[in-house]
């Protein structure tokens, strides 16, 4: 094999069929199981999406209203669980707690080695009714609160901000969480989902490829970049210093977080919709702080495009938001995994559907075959 066949970082490598969603980069656009994100995004509940994720057609309203009631059935951490996470390490990164928690949830389950169809969805829907407990326990943990036990009378955003603040905020807060939850949810065969389809192919199980794929978006070449966008606006401070910082950031060569995609070469098709949200969860707020993130977002995308025609990617508006609905900066990734849980474990019931082990070749490159030699004659 020579060196011109190696593709770098599997880019522009076809590695399997997916129904399940399509990058058209070309035109801008991304589908899940045909239909446009940014529709999706703002017709539908993120629970319709989910249940479309997985079954492919969207719910008329005696199937979403079955698929809710399951989703529902299977809310509430075990008390093992809550106990364990009372004692891990409240310095370590909240992906790291998350990681380590769905491990457990595939420990603790006696059905983790059925990955039968109706096992596997069992199991998904059991982690996306489980995960935004774990992620809001963990918050309130480590801020010394006690956790805010789920409650089924709340739909699944709402839900969420309960366990967190104990409260449901304004409709367009909700709103805006809502819609992120449906433009994170899937994203066809990006280092994660692989990660979690690698895992499938070896008929391991699925609570174990979605501890990978939680491993795998941790980075901030992945799942990370929301949290790095907001430590880079807290960084620039002020709307008045948003465009010299980025001229100086691009002067010395900077990583600029939340812009460029390995896909999207002329924009993100989940950008409009996300910032439409993210403006429009400003104007609710109306507080100095949010205008000026609002500000120093709109500066650095502008000065972005216009110096390097690099486009922002959905964590650059996500990041702020998120930071505005009063979460803390290391929950954003965890908030991006309460909704990809959904395209993870899709990719898993496809994998599994038609498997052939994942097992790509490499170029070597190191020593020439040779001979041991004796510890004494070295
Ligand atoms: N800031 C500054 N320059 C960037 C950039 C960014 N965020 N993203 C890409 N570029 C530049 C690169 O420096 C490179 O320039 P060069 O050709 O002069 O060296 C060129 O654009 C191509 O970038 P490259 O890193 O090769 O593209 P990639 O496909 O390997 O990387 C990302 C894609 C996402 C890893 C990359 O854009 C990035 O690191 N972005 C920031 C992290 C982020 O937001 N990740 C979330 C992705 S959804």
């Amino acid at each position: 094999m020579t060196n011109a066949e190696v593709k770098y970082g599997l880019a522009g490598v076809l590695a399997d069929d997916t129904a399940i969603s399509k990058v058209m980069p070309e035109i801008n656009s991304l589908t899940y199981r045909g239909y446009k994100v940014q529709d999706l995004a703002t017709q539908c509940r993120f629970e319709e999406v989910a249940y479309l994720i997985w079954n492919g057609e969207l719910p008329n309203k005696a199937q979403l209203g079955a698929f809710n009631a399951a989703e529902k059935a299977e809310r509430g951490i075990s008390k093992d669980l809550l106990s364990v996470m009372e004692k891990f390490n409240k310095k370590a990164h909240p992906m790291d707690t998350l990681r380590t928690a769905v491990s457990f949830l595939g420990q603790e389950d006696d059905t983790t080695e059925d990955s039968s169809p109706e096992g596997l969805m069992e199991k998904s829907i059991r982690m996306y009714a489980r995960i935004p407990e774990i992620v809001a326990a963990d918050f309130r943990l480590r801020n010394g609160k006690a956790p805010i036990p789920t409650t089924k009378d709340l739909a699944f955003s709402e839900n969420f901000f309960h366990m967190c603040f104990g409260e449901v905020p304004a409709p367009e807060i909700i709103k805006c969480f809502d819609i992120s939850m449906t433009l994170y949810a899937e994203h066809s065969f990006n280092a994660s989902t692989f990660t979690a389809r690698t895992i499938a192919s070896s008929t391991s199980d699925i609570y174990s490829a979605v501890t990978g794929a939680i491993g795998s978006l941790k980075g901030p070449l992945h799942g990370g970049a929301n949290e790095a966008v907001m430590h880079m606006l807290k960084e620039v401070g002020s709307p008045e210093a948003a465009r010299e910082w980025m001229l100086d950031a691009l002067a010395t060569k900077k990583k600029i977080m939340g812009f460029g995609h390995r896909v999207y070469r002329s924009g993100d098709s989940r950008v409009p919709t996300m910032t439409e949200a993210y403006k429009k969860m400003v104007d609710v707020i109306g507080t100095v702080e949010a205008k000026n993130y609002w500000e120093m977002s709109r500066i650095l995308d502008e000065t972005m495009v216009a110096e390097k025609g690099i486009y922002p990617n959905l964590d650059f508006p996500a990041g702020p938001a998120y930071y505005l609905m009063g979460f803390e900066i290391p929950m954003f990734t965890p908030i991006f995994v309460v909704s990809r849980i959904t395209g993870w474990t899709a990719h898993v019931m496809e994998q599994l559907a038609n498997n052939k082990l994942i097992r790509p070749l490499s170029n070597y490159n190191g020593a020439a075959q040779r001979d041991v030699v004796a510890l004494g004659e070295r």
